[in-house]
């Protein structure tokens, strides 16, 4: 009978997912029945117990053993399944396999980042091999975040200054939705990221060519961390009007502050609006976004002010 109640749940790609999605329809499949049962038996007995007559007088009754017994020891027993059911699987979903693959997850407005065991990190994209237990140790860097993978049936907080984890296994090479499921601000609904699930081999390929944090050129390490944290989804590489204002030709750009004086964009204003993004606002913009002092150092930030150069 579950299964003709598939079309309620996305498809199930970790092993994990059968048990949850089996108390998930035994769960709704009774409610159904009882839902139909008590509306029937309401309807017949409103019409078979009707007033006939004015002089139709209730009798006066007081109590029934049997019926209370039934009443109370049936939903007892409904209640005392569904709650072994649930603590059985919570249990097994916490507990992780010995050889499950850790990758380090950061939460934060409004992105995901990932790290792997050699360094690397993937904004917004958890790279994972398939047929193999995933471990995800999850840490927020500013308000709660919940990671959300609805095909693994995985959800869990991010918290600030406090570790969590979850677990799953991705049997097939595909792709999975990441959403957050906590509201977290402005663009909440963005903050979203893929699972891409690799064959073994390919995924260590991949790990061998993703980036590493502090390779390459300034301009490349700029790149990244730009990426890395998601300062794109507030502030365009394309000239469109987010949150912040653009960074597309933003280099010796003209500004025009809230407080109605001009500034050119260079060096010293790209760090002030890092590490004190109050300071100066441009004009039609809202102060929304937080300081960086303590995440980047004066390195990263050179970096950054390298590649937003090449932004033309
Ligand atoms: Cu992060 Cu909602």
């Amino acid at each position: 009978m579950g299964r003709l109640f598939d079309f309620m749940l996305p498809e199930a790609k970790s092993p994990t997912a059968d048990s949850t999605d089996a108390l998930f329809h035994f769960i709704n499949e009774v409610s159904l029945v009882l839902l139909l049962g008590i509306t029937i038996a309401i309807i017949y007995f409103a019409v078979k117990y009707r007033r006939r007559s004015k002089d139709d007088k209730t009798p006066v009754i007081t109590h029934n053993n049997a019926l209370e017994v039934t009443w109370s020891v049936i939903p007892l027993m409904l209640t005392l399944v569904i709650f072994w059911w649930g603590y059985t699987g919570w249990l097994n979903l916490r507990a992780v396999p010995d050889d499950a693959y850790e990758v380090k997850v950061t939460g934060f407005k409004w992105a995901w980042n990932f790290e792997y065991e050699n360094g690397a990190v993937s904004p917004n994209e958890l790279h994972v091999p398939a047929g193999r237990p995933i471990k995800l140790v999850m840490i927020s860097r500013d308000v709660l975040h919940s990671f959300y993978v609805p095909e693994y049936r995985v959800k869990h907080d991010v918290i600030p200054n406090r570790y969590t984890y979850v677990w799953f296994e991705a049997e097939e090479p595909g792709e999975s939705q990441v959403y957050c499921t906590e509201y977290c601000g402005t663009s909440h609904s963005m903050m979203l990221a893929k699972v891409i699930v690799h064959e073994p081999e390919e995924f260590n390929t991949w790990l061998a060519t993703a980036n590493i944090p502090g390779s390459g050129t300034p301009v490349e390490q700029g790149k990244a961390l730009v990426e890395t944290n998601a300062c794109q989804s507030c502030h365009s590489l394309d000239g469109s009007d987010l949150i912040g204002p653009s960074f597309k030709g933003i280099w010796g750009r003209e500004e025009l502050m809230s407080d109605g004086t001009t500034i050119t964009v260079d060096e010293n204003y790209i760090r002030e609006s890092i590490l004190n993004p109050g300071a100066k606002i441009v004009d039609g913009y809202q102060n929304q976004m937080a300081s960086y002092q303590g995440l980047l150092d004066d390195d990263q930030i050179d970096a950054i002010i390298e590649y937003l150069k090449t932004l033309e």
